[in-house]
């Protein structure tokens, strides 16, 4: 919040102004007063001047999409005997919707309202030091309160190492078509990107693997309206490219993975056999042909002494 000092020159001007009209203004309706305006100005006063620094007192008010009113103030930099009165009036034209009052110097005032078609906020900051008191007059039109609704991302997706992201323009309470400001979050270290008027945004997709969590928030530029505030951020839209990878990795394995798988079975059915050819199993008897053959071996060492015997020569003498 930055408002304007308000100059010496200006304060002696309402001096002369109201110096007489400040006591019947005090009771006065705030809404009917057209005293206001969105510069902070001297609304009355009686004695000597209670200044009031509006660089470090600060008042924001807002209105959210929601048709909530939140108003805000902190008069840190006062002195301490200071009392401060401050009067809030939500008025629809010049009839007053609401009013409310209080002495606190931090404190927020929240509270609903319809959308009436000539809203504004009108705040009176009364500060009394001793015996003097000075009162300060500021306005909020309807359309300096407003926040935004957060604009509505249409799609977001990364190709060819692009990333792109588009989003529905906002819409303003008076129907605005221009003037918007973008904020794009991309989920990632960097800061948000700020973008003037464009609804889409087109950048190099530094991380494929990555997944991107887009979102969106937008206010008027600074030259339209001063002091407008961020809108919530949108909806989170994910760009998942894991999921494509994961995809891809699944296709390569089924269509590499499972003939891999085979043909090594094959190989490996194919080698034993081979190695049946290669290295033949030698065969070995049970125990009762070992046991045989032992017996036969043994009657084939004793033969010999069999057939040691004289050989018989027949000789056919005719
Ligand atoms: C400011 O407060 C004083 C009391 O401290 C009161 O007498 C005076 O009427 C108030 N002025 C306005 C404009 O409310
Ligand atoms: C109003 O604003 C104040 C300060 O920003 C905050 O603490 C408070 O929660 C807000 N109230 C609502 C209802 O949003």
């Amino acid at each position: 919040m930055k408002l304007l000092p308000v100059h010496p020159i200006l304060w002696s001007t309402f001096v002369i102004l109201w110096a007489s009209k400040s006591e019947v203004e005090a009771n006065s309706d705030i809404c009917e007063d057209d005293s206001f305006s969105d510069d902070l100005v001297i609304h009355s006063f009686q004695g000597e001047m209670v200044e009031m620094d509006p660089e470090s007192n600060t008042f924001p008010c807002l209105l959210y999409p929601t048709n909530e009113l939140n108003c805000t103030w902190s008069f840190h930099t006062l002195q301490n005997d200071t009392q401060v009165f401050v009067t809030i009036s939500v008025c629809d034209g010049q009839r007053t919707v609401f009013t409310d009052s209080s002495e606190e110097r931090v404190s927020s005032h929240s509270l609903r309202t319809d959308d009436y078609e000539n809203l504004s906020v009108n705040l009176l900051f009364n500060i009394t030091l001793h015996n003097n008191w000075t009162a300060y007059a500021y306005t909020y039109s309807k359309y300096s309160l407003e926040v935004l609704s957060p604009p509505q991302i249409l799609s977001a997706s990364a190709k060819d190492d692009i990333l792109s992201v588009t989003w529905r323009e906002p819409q303003s309470r008076d129907g605005a078509k221009a003037c918007f400001q973008y904020q794009l979050d991309l989920g990632d270290q960097d800061r948000p990107k700020d973008l003037m008027e464009q609804l889409s945004y087109k950048g190099p997709n530094a991380d494929p693997s990555r997944t991107y969590r887009v979102r969106v928030r937008t206010k008027f530029q600074d030259i339209c309206r001063a002091n407008s505030h961020w809108s919530e951020w949108s909806h989170i839209a994910t760009v998942e490219q894991s999921v494509y990878k994961l995809n891809t990795l699944v296709i390569v394995s089924i269509s590499l993975g499972i003939p891999m798988i085979l043909l090594a079975v094959v190989l490996l059915v194919r080698y034993q056999r081979v190695s049946k050819v290669l290295f033949p199993p030698i065969p070995r008897p049970p125990q009762k042909y070992i046991n045989f053959l032992q017996k036969i071996e043994t009657f084939n060492v004793i033969r010999p002494a069999v057939s040691a015997e004289p050989e018989e020569e027949i000789t056919v003498v005719e």
